[in-house]
């Protein structure tokens, strides 16, 4: 057994530590209070390779392991998870989902373009009524010959006004429950496709999230991914491997608070000495760092389960269910740590704390992690 990252991977980490200290921090709290993304930082993030790092070469992807894209994913994290989230959003669930189940023409029109940050995407599953319940599905594509018509509505869609194509999952045969669904390529402006208004939200405020409605859109064969019938494991098997990503950020901003929370206890005094030499704050950093620690060691084993074809619902499901309880326990006592400025922005604890709190809800909440992992252990 070797926990001894390789020269490449760290500096794949550096680059991203590099890229979040001097690129993300500078404007966070301005974008988390405005909940607004300039679309020069999501281009950024594209020249940087940050938005195709699992994607194959040719299709202009980085074709790093799942260990690079979490190592990235903690750093862009530590910083502005609203920033991660788009880039986990578009590399695990849209460029993963294409280039593993795409045909060659759906991956030259619209895999080279995602991998580069020219054109952003976006996964949507979730509808009024089915968020967990994922066979639910009620928005509905009627087979028409060489289209499907469209309709229906999908919501709390990350990047849904930002994006540019959209991986939709809808019902094609009622009957046939989740065997009768299936997942469409659909692109920005397409005649009944409407963005609904951006959520006004807790968290990770920088990115947009919004509802979507698809009235009557006309959606060429050609963009269904994979056999008919597929959607549904074509959507799980996504969700596995986005559920790595999304371990990875609430890691990182664990480890963002963490730090931030040590630096602090360093510098503050109370009672004539800094307040880290008060156990009081010391065995709160002792839990923070314990937590955070085995919070990696979960998200690296699921990395690296993927990168060796292992299987990895069950060990992807175990790093998030871990890691998000984490962030929520350790951006808390971050803010605690810091007192009373650790409720005011500029010490961006506080931010932390509010963005921790999606990554026990989104990509399958916590309870859905223990239904996966309950299953897993108890099949045999
Ligand atoms: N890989 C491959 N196939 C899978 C699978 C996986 N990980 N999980 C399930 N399946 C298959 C099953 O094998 C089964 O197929 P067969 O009938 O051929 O055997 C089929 O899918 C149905 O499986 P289940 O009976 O287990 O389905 P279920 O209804 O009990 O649901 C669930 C399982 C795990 C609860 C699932 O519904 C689920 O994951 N729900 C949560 C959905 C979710 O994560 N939503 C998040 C939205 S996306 C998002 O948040 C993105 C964003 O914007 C950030």
């Amino acid at each position: 057994m070797d926990f001894k990252l390789t020269e490449e991977h760290l500096m794949i980490r550096d680059a991203a530590r590099d890229f979040a200290k001097t690129e993300l921090l500078p404007g966070v709290i301005e974008r988390d209070e405005k909940q607004e993304f300039p679309k020069e930082l999501i281009k950024k993030m594209g020249d940087l390779g940050f938005l195709g790092m699992m994607a194959s070469p040719e299709y202009g992807g980085g074709g790093m392991d799942t260990i690079s894209y979490v190592l990235a994913m903690e750093e862009l994290s530590k910083i502005d998870a609203s920033a991660s989230v788009m880039v986990s959003v578009n590399n695990s669930l849209v460029c993963w989902g294409l280039d593993t189940f795409g045909n060659e023409e759906q991956k030259k029109k619209y895999l080279s373009k995602l991998t580069t940050g020219e054109k952003l995407g976006a996964f949507c599953l979730s509808e009024p009524e089915a968020g967990s319940d994922a066979t639910s599905q009620r928005t509905t594509a009627i087979d028409k010959g060489d289209h499907y018509i469209l309709n229906g509505t999908k919501n709390w869609i990350t990047n849904g006004s930002s994006g540019d194509y959209f991986l939709v999952i809808a019902q094609t045969d009622k009957e046939k429950k989740h065997k009768g669904i299936n997942a469409f390529i659909v692109e920005k402006g397409w005649e009944g496709f409407e963005i609904g208004p951006k959520e006004q939200k807790l968290g990770i405020r920088g990115s947009d999230t919004h509802s979507l409605n698809f009235n009557d859109v006309k959606v060429p064969k050609e963009n269904r991914i994979g056999e008919d019938g597929f959607g549904f494991k074509f959507a799980m098997k996504t969700l596995s491997g986005g559920r790595i990503g999304i371990a990875a950020q609430a890691l990182g901003i664990a480890a963002g608070a963490y730090e931030l929370a040590k630096d602090y206890s360093k510098q503050r005094k109370a009672f004539g000495t800094e307040i880290c030499n008060h156990q009081a704050i010391a065995f709160k950093l002792a839990d923070m760092h314990t937590q955070i620690t085995a919070a990696r060691h979960l998200v690296m084993k699921a990395a690296w389960d993927k990168d060796q074809g292992e299987n990895y619902d069950l060990s992807g499901a175990m790093a998030k269910l871990h890691a998000s309880k984490t962030a929520m326990d350790v951006t808390i006592e971050a803010v605690q740590v810091h007192g009373g400025n650790g409720y005011v922005k500029e010490y961006h604890v506080e931010r932390l704390m509010r963005d921790a709190k999606i990554t026990q809800i989104y990509e399958g909440t916590s309870e859905i992690q223990k239904i996966v992992i309950s299953r897993s252990i108890l099949k045999d």
